[in-house]
């Protein structure tokens, strides 16, 4: 799995399908890439939506790489 944090931006997870969990519901999905917010601004966490922009959140980037 590779996790990618997106200079100014979200966490960006390359994964190969699986569920996910939120308020109590899941879902299935199949391989995507999914962004995570990691500004605190996103009104769909844990998700990005796009709120890091006009908080004009700053950060650096990096990859993680986990085997
Ligand atoms: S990182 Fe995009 S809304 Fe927080």
């Amino acid at each position: 799995m590779k996790i990618i944090a997106t200079e100014n931006a979200s966490l960006s997870i390359k994964i190969n399908g699986g569920k996910i969990t939120k308020d109590g519901k899941e879902e299935n999905i199949g391989p995507k890439t999914i962004y995570l917010c990691r500004c605190g601004g996103s009104k769909n966490k844990p998700f990005c939506d796009g709120t890091h922009r006009s908080i004009s959140f700053h950060a650096e980037s990096a990859e993680i790489e986990i085997e």
